[in-house]
């Protein structure tokens, strides 16, 4: 088969980055930096899935002592760490690949074990995360937080800011800002957390005040076209909804497109079955016309869906999370049109370092009726 002719390894140009296919690594956490450094096989594990022109995201990286929430998470605040990540950004590098930093801080999203002095989780609010019973029936629980002052924000703009810096330092082509999934800058951005008075609460444009401002320091470090941004309007994780997602989205889309940032990273909302087959219902179509840079999507998608998609021009590139995790040569695959390992949820945060992470030195592609070994 023609590599040509399949979407998704159609190459594309990303501001200076020319890809040569669309198969991106989303951020993936693995709970394995222990003392959020990452180590040996954190290099390898991104450098397995790193090919030459392919773009990666970095799992959550935290931007301060402040920023943590679970367990071994990786941080990019101090020397040791970025001297930590150098190795790991130089391993992809090598292959070729193109790798973003994604820079995180929880907020609430946290317990005191994680603070530094035990003290509280810091937000927007002081309200708690209601707790949840998980699948596994454990009952996730996170600390109340403590209020920031309004004199305290710029700080933690400025601890982005230094992050954004850190990932320049330590080789990565920039970074991504994660502004999604009830973390931090989310809790700022939607109204069923943010219950502020001051300018950084009541009114959209208040909201995001801080969600931009942390972008506008990046991108003052970093360049425009060097930082991307990951937005969820829709999700409702950690007790953090918006009671207007559509304007919430295109209110940030709209300030991104002044600011020119290079991505905007979006998770799609519905992943439906038709005749047993997911589809994705384009749900996010009103979002990519109105952002005028590149529009990643992911969630639920397979070979088909990305392809479609692309093709389509609903996106412009596809952001594989589980898929990649458990196929460290996931866009050779998708080329080839071979089997896919099946991944392990119960290995997606093991602190092991090797466990779910197809660790084996090659694959085995069957579908051919002979075995073809595939070196990565
Ligand atoms: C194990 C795991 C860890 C994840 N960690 C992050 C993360 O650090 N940052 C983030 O923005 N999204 C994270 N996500 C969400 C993924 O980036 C992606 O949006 C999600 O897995 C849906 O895509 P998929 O259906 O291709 O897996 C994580 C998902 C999984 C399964």
């Amino acid at each position: 088969m023609e590599a040509k002719a399949i979407p998704l390894l159609t190459p594309y140009t990303i501001g200076r980055f020319h890809l040569s296919h669309r198969v991106v690594h989303a951020p993936l956490t693995r709970s394995r930096c222990y003392n959020n450094l990452p180590g040996e096989h954190v290099a390898l594990y991104y450098s397995q899935r790193a090919s030459e022109g392919g773009l990666l995201i970095s799992e959550s990286t935290g931007v301060s002592e402040t920023a943590q929430g679970y367990p071994s998470t990786p941080g990019i605040w101090t020397k040791d760490q970025v001297e930590a990540w150098k190795p790991v950004v130089e391993g992809v590098h090598q292959k070729g690949g193109v790798f973003f930093c994604q820079i995180w801080h929880v907020g609430r999203a946290s317990t005191y074990d994680y603070q530094p002095n035990g003290q509280a989780p810091i937000s927007c609010t002081d309200k708690q995360i209601t707790p949840e019973v998980l699948d596994d029936g454990t009952v996730e629980e996170f600390s109340a937080p403590r209020r920031l002052r309004e004199d305290e924000i710029h700080q933690i703009v400025n601890d982005f800011r230094l992050a954004a810096r850190n990932c320049i330092e330590a080789g990565f082509d920039r970074v991504e800002i994660h502004c999604a999934f009830g973390y931090l800058i989310e809790q700022f951005m939607k109204d069923s957390v943010n219950d502020r008075t001051d300018k950084y609460g009541g009114s959209m444009e208040n909201r995001c005040r801080f969600a931009l401002e942390v972008i506008q320091a990046a991108i003052d470090e970093a360049g425009a076209d060097r930082v991307g941004v990951r937005l969820s309007p829709n999700s409702n994780y950690l007790d953090c909804w918006d009671s207007d997602p559509d304007a919430l989205g295109l209110y940030m889309i709209h300030a991104m497109n002044k600011l020119g940032v290079l991505y905007c990273s979006m998770v799609e909302p519905e992943a439906v079955k038709v005749d047993g087959k997911v589809q994705i219902p384009y749900k996010l179509l009103h979002f990519r016309k109105a952002f005028s840079g590149t529009f990643i999507v992911g969630g639920g998608y397979n070979r088909e869906e990305g392809n479609r998609a692309v093709s389509e021009g609903y996106i412009d590139l596809v952001a594989y999370g589980k898929w990649f995790l458990a196929n460290p040569d996931l866009p050779k695959r998708f080329g080839l049109n071979a089997l896919l390992n099946k991944y392990d949820r119960s290995t997606f945060y093991s602190p092991d370092p090797v466990a779910g992470t197809a660790y084996t030195p090659q694959v085995l592609l069957l579908n051919f009726g002979k075995t073809l070994v595939v070196p990565f």
